[in-house]
C-alpha cells in the first residue's frame, strides 16, 4: 500500500456474519464465532502494519443480550479465552486494550479478565484495540445526557454550557478520535446502534464477506477504498 496516501487514524468494524458463515457450512453458530476470533487477529495485524492508531471492534451489542442464553454464554467464554490467549501477542505488538459499553452487565469472570489485560497493556502505545462490549450507542448517549443533567442540577453547568464537545467528553469514547473509516461485513447496510454520534463523518465501507472470512487483505482493500473518497465534512 502506498505509504504516502492517508491512513485512517481510527477504524471501526461491525464484525457481522458469524452465524451465516457457520450455517453455510452446516456448522453450529458457535463455530462461526470461534472462526471469527481468528479474523480479529488478522484485523489487528493489518492495523499494526498500516500504522492505524485505534481499532474499535463491535463484539457484543446491548441488543445481543436478547439472544439465547447458550449463545450469550458461549460468546463470553470465547471472549475470555481470546483475551487470555492473545495477551502475550498484544504485549509483543505494543497494543493497548480498552473497552466501551456497559461492562457492569458482563459476567464477573469476563470483567476480571478484561481488567487484567487492560492493566497489563496500559502502557502500550502503538495501537489501541477498543472492544465494544454490551455496547449500544443510544444507551451511551443517554448516560451522557443523564450526567449532564445531573451537572446542571448540581450547578456545575448551565443548560447553555452544553455543547457537542461537552457531550462528547461524557461518552465512553471521550479519549479517542472519531472513526475515519467504518467497515461492516456480511453485506448488511445498517449501523445497528453502533457509535451513532461518533460516525457522523466516517467513511463507510460495506463488504459482502462474512466476518470469519475477513483477512488482512480485506482490510487493506477497505483502506484503499477509503483513500479514494473525498472527505468534505460539509465544506466544498
Ligand atoms: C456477529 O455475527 C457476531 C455478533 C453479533 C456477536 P452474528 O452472530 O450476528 O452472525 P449473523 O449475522 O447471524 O450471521
Ligand atoms: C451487530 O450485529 C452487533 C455486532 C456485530 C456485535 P447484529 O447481527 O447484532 O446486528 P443486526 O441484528 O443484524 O442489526
Ligand atoms: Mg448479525
Amino acid at each position: 500500500m502506498n505509504p504516502f496516501t492517508s491512513i485512517p487514524q481510527h477504524i471501526a468494524i461491525i464484525m457481522d456474519g458469524n452465524g451465516r458463515w457457520a450455517k453455510s457450512r452446516g456448522l453450529p453458530r458457535g463455530e462461526g464465532h470461534r472462526a471469527g476470533a481468528e479474523s480479529v487477529r488478522e484485523a489487528i495485524d493489518a492495523c499494526k502494519e498500516l500504522g492505524v492508531k485505534y481499532l474499535t471492534l463491535y463484539a457484543f451489542s446491548s441488543e445481543n443480550w436478547n439472544r439465547p442464553q447458550t449463545e450469550v454464554s458461549a460468546l463470553m467464554i470465547l471472549l475470555e479465552k481470546f483475551l487470555k490467549s492473545r495477551a502475550p501477542d498484544l504485549m509483543r505488538q505494543n497494543v493497548k486494550l480498552d473497552v466501551i459499553g456497559q461492562i457492569d452487565r458482563l459476567p464477573e469472570s469476563t470483567r476480571q479478565t478484561l481488567r487484567r489485560v487492560m492493566e497489563q497493556t496500559a502502557e502500550n502505545d502503538s495501537l489501541t484495540l477498543v472492544l465494544a462490549l454490551s455496547y449500544g450507542s443510544r444507551e451511551e448517549i443517554t448516560a451522557a445526557a443523564r450526567k449532564l443533567a445531573q451537572g446542571v442540577t448540581e450547578g456545575r453547568w448551565k443548560p447553555e454550557d452544553i455543547t457537542p464537545e461537552l457531550l462528547a467528553s461524557h461518552l465512553d469514547t471521550a479519549a479517542m478520535p472519531d472513526p475515519d473509516l467504518l467497515i461492516r461485513t456480511s453485506g448488511e447496510m445498517r449501523v445497528s446502534n453502533f457509535l451513532l454520534w461518533q460516525i457522523s463523518y466516517a467513511e463507510m465501507v460495506i463488504v459482502d464477506t462474512f466476518w470469519p472470512d475477513f483477512r488482512q487483505g480485506d482490510l487493506f482493500e477497505a483502506v484503499k477504498e477509503y483513500q479514494k473518497r473525498h472527505r468534505r465534512f460539509g465544506g466544498l
